[in-house]
């Protein structure tokens, strides 16, 4: 790859003003996305210059709980030159009711963009809509694209592209299958999920997916069926956070959607796995499984690291 040391090298996009969902964005721009935190990546690897975001602020506001969201946005600030400011719902004026219409306004007074981890989409929409800069959607119950942008990316390092390639993925129809789905498809591969029955991914994720065109999709109730000849195999969850109390409905639910070895044995031989993690061993993954492409899924959490940098710059400081 061609080293990146200048503001220049980098294709700047006119992209929306936000990442609240990967609906919104096209094909295209999730692949100038991809290329640009590749070259992130190399940057970072490679100790070249890239504080392109010098001066600048982003607010994180969150009302989950979070590991590598919370550390991967604020590091990738520090290496763009800015700072990153923590906001937890509880402890803020969030938590004792403040509007977010006037969160959103005040921090567009200080910052220059906002992460935000949430539990309603439209929580999201609303302060992308009232915040006069960047928004960036940092996991939602409806999506987290930035987590699937960054398991885009590690597919494609690993198999060297995405279009054509089948992706599978198995378990809750939750934000991950939502976001995996739409991003999937936009870039050409083709998209099995397999979901027990009352567990199906978002009505309007269906529908987007089965209107789009040369897509292969397929939701099926058998993981067997979804897993046959896959290229990469997804999981996350039975139970996401804000549904404590239904783990153990849930696990009997689900009971049958584990990756193990004999799913992976009706992959494509040299299938990969990915997971968002947290994981839980022994749930919606084996040991086994989970042990055997750990670097796999290492790669797919540092990468979160380097496709929100892209994003960022993107968002935040690419088109000055
Ligand atoms: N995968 C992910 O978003 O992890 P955290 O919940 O730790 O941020
Ligand atoms: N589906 C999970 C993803 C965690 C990163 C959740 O929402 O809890």
């Amino acid at each position: 790859m061609v080293p990146a040391v200048c503001r220049s090298c980098y294709e700047v996009m006119k992209m929306q003003k936000d990442l609240l969902k990967l609906l919104d964005l096209s094909g295209k721009d999730i692949a100038k996305i991809l290329n640009v935190a590749d070259q992130m990546k190399y940057n970072q690897k490679h100790g070249l210059a890239h504080g392109y975001l010098a001066g600048k602020t982003l607010a994180m506001i969150f009302e989950k709980n979070s590991t590598r969201t919370r550390v991967s946005f604020e590091t990738g600030m520090f290496q763009l030159g800015g700072h990153a400011v923590f906001l937890s719902g509880k402890e803020s004026q969030i938590g004792r009711g403040e509007p977010i219409e006037d969160t959103a306004r005040v921090l567009s007074r200080y910052c220059d963009g906002i992460m935000i981890r949430t539990y309603g989409q439209d929580e999201v929409e609303k302060l992308a809509q009232y915040a006069s800069i960047p928004v960036i959607n940092g996991l939602t119950d409806f999506a987290h694209p930035c987590q699937v942008l960054a398991d885009l990316m590690t597919v494609r390092e690993h198999m060297a592209r995405l279009e054509g390639l089948k992706l599978c993925f198995i378990g809750d129809g939750n934000n991950m299958a939502n976001s995996l789905i739409v991003g999937g498809l936009k870039c050409g591969m083709d998209v099995s999920v397999a979901c027990p029955e009352g567990y199906d991914p978002d009505p309007r994720v269906l529908e987007f997916a089965r209107g789009a065109e040369d897509a292969v999709f397929q939701l099926c109730r058998s993981p067997e069926e979804a897993a046959v000849d896959a290229d990469v195999v997804i999981t996350d969850v039975w139970a996401s956070m804000g549904q404590e109390e239904e783990a153990q409905q849930r696990r009997a639910a689900f009971a049958g959607y584990q990756v193990n070895a004999a799913l992976m044995a009706l992959a494509h031989p040299g299938a990969m796995v990915q997971h968002c993690l947290p994981a839980h061993r022994g749930e919606e993954i084996t040991a086994e499984v989970f042990e055997a492409h750990a670097e796999e899924i290492f790669d797919e959490a540092e990468n979160r690291l380097h496709a929100q940098k892209a994003v960022m710059y993107l968002l935040m400081g690419g088109g000055e």
